[in-house]
């Protein structure tokens, strides 16, 4: 009997130490010790035992057992051990690898160029205000003294929602509500969305943005106005930057003027960039007409002003020397991640 159970044990134990892991031990456990397994089998079989040897082999068979279990729980810290660290070893987050950059928005180039015409219009005392990108007819082009009938009306190309309402044409309405509130002086700038019926090609674009700006108080001159855009000017493009202002027609304006500034490429010598002109056209102005000031209300007697009229693409299209303007609302991820 000695002999078994030393046979079973040393049998059990070259399988517990070859075991490969967890699952091939617990197989060891139920073949020695479980309901079937080789020494419950001997217990089993103790009836057989004359009563007088049964402590003696009682106590065998617990000893190899107790020094079994031994093995096994051994084994088993031992492999499970092993497991861990193997998982450890393959789970570790190498710090040193480069990381994965998250893709992070960019800025509209037409957003940059408002923020920075913004910014250079309140350093100088201007409010920011807007209005209604669908507008009655009356701001539009009544009260800034464009009749029916005008050119001026089909020039712009207006999409009409009926005979009164219409897609605003130009940012110049924000003028006649600012006017209308009757609070004097007056120093804003008006950013927003404007629409024509302009065929798509690379300068015109059926909805784009204009900056309107207007200047009413005693003693407004040509003289403020002139001073107000060169410093507008030099800000924007650079402190060399010379202005133009060239004679032109706007009906809610007199003297009206187109500015040009000097092309901020070649200085005004011509190049590619200004068409060999040096002079590159920017913007819209003039002195309030006295008829547009009354019509809102206020006293051409009393108070004068000047406004303006810039294109927003326009400045973001020479600032970022970009060549079409379809660029500016195709939304290419390509394109708007330079800025
Ligand atoms: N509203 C004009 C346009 O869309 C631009 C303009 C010209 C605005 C002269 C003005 C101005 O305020 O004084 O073409």
């Amino acid at each position: 009997m000695k002999d078994r159970l030393q046979e079973i044990k040393e049998k059990a134990f070259a399988r517990i130490s070859s075991a490969e892991g967890l699952d091939a031990l617990n197989d060891v456990r139920v073949s020695v010790l479980g309901k079937k397994g080789e020494l419950t089998a001997i217990l089993k079989g103790m009836k057989d035992v004359s009563p007088e040897d049964r402590p003696k082999v009682g106590q065998w068979v617990n000893d190899t057992r107790a020094m079994i279990e031994e093995q096994l729980a051994a084994a088993k810290d031992r492999l499970e051990a092993a497991k861990l660290e193997l998982q450890l070893a393959n789970e570790t987050i190498d710090v040193t690898l480069p990381g994965s950059r998250p893709k992070t928005g960019h800025r509209h180039p037409n957003t940059i160029a408002l923020e920075e015409v913004e910014k250079i219009f309140i350093g100088m005392g201007y409010e920011v205000v807007e209005g209604p990108e669908i507008e009655y007819d009356y701001y539009n082009f009544e009260a800034l003294n464009i009749p029916a009938n005008h050119p001026a009306k089909d020039e712009q190309d207006t999409f009409f929602i009926d005979d009164d309402i219409l897609l605003r044409t130009q940012t110049s309405p924000v003028q006649v509500r600012q006017m209308e509130r009757g609070k004097l002086p007056i120093r804003m700038i008006a950013p927003g969305r404007v629409f024509r019926a302009d065929e798509v090609d690379a300068t015109h674009s059926p909805s784009f943005h204009q900056i309107e700006g207007m200047v009413i108080d005693k003693h407004i001159t040509f003289a403020d106005l002139k001073g107000t855009l060169e410093e507008f000017a030099k800000k924007l493009f650079g402190e060399d930057t010379k202005v133009k202002f060239r004679p032109h027609h706007f009906p809610f304006t007199e003297p009206s003027a187109e500015v040009d500034v000097s092309c901020f490429k070649c200085g005004g010598k011509g190049c590619r960039f200004c068409k060999g002109e040096g002079w590159i056209e920017i913007l819209g102005c003039g002195q309030i007409h006295p008829r547009v000031l009354k019509m809102s209300g206020i006293d051409p007697e009393e108070y004068s002003g000047f406004a303006f009229g810039v294109g927003l693409e326009r400045i973001a299209l020479l600032k970022y020397e970009i060549d079409d303007m379809r660029l500016l609302y195709e939304n290419d991820v390509r394109f708007l991640e330079q800025f």
